[in-house]
């Protein structure tokens, strides 16, 4: 799917649906939450969440005094209900609606998140250009958290196909610049109950 069809997609989901609603919504995202602690950030760490659509780690990061928060998203509707939701506090983050695999870093972040967006791209090219933004956006020794489905996950997300990684297949995808530091397997409920299997895997920058 081009930038433009996966762009017109995704503005019209978050248009359509509440936050519970869509099957990745979260009351508390806190495998990220964790793993961003883990991975070191402190209250000064530039984070940028990759598709962070309308998520609810924004606002736990927020709450938890980091000061340099960055949101990215393809589609504006969703950067709106989650700052809509933030109030006054939206004005301490950084919004920016791009597609991953186009947009031009202006500055290199510490910590790279990405719940669920990296696995919508199963175009080669697509990959390649994101991990080219990765590459230059994530500093050396910066840690990049990328959750995906598992190989035993759902094979569509939003209707979409996805590409399923465990983190050995993943860390093969993102090449030699990234050495692997942690992973684990997440259990997600989605508001209907059902489970879907996501692997989330933290990686250094090596260079
Ligand atoms: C399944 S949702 C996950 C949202 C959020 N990360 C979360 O955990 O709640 C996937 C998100 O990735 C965004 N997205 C998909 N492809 C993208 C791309 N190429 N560039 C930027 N955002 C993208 C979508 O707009 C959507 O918000």
């Amino acid at each position: 799917m081009g930038d433009g069809g996966r762009q017109a997609h995704w503005e019209n989901v978050y248009t359509r649906k509440g936050e519970n609603e869509v099957s990745w919504f979260q009351q508390s995202p806190a495998p990220s939450l964790d793993l961003i602690v883990q991975a070191g950030a402190t209250h000064d760490s530039a984070i940028i969440d990759i598709g962070g659509g309308a998520s609810r780690l924004v606002d736990n990061l927020v709450e938890q005094g980091f000061e340099d928060v960055t949101v990215l998203d393809l589609s504006a509707a969703a950067l709106a209900a989650a700052s809509s939701r933030l109030g006054p506090g939206a004005q301490k983050v950084r919004w920016i609606v791009a597609d991953a695999t186009s947009w031009e870093p202006t500055r290199v972040y510490d910590i790279w998140h990405d719940r669920a967006a990296f696995h919508f791209l199963t175009d080669a090219g697509d990959r390649a250009a994101y991990i080219d933004r990765l590459r230059r956006g994530l500093r050396i020794g910066g840690h990049a958290i990328i959750a995906t489905f598992s190989p035993d996950g759902p094979e569509k997300c939003s209707g979409l196909p996805v590409a399923r990684y465990d983190s050995a297949s993943l860390g093969q995808t993102l090449g030699p610049a990234f050495e692997l530091v942690h992973t684990e397997r997440h259990a997600h409920a989605t508001p209907w109950e059902s489970r879907q299997s996501f692997q989330f895997s933290v990686f250094r920058h090596v260079g």
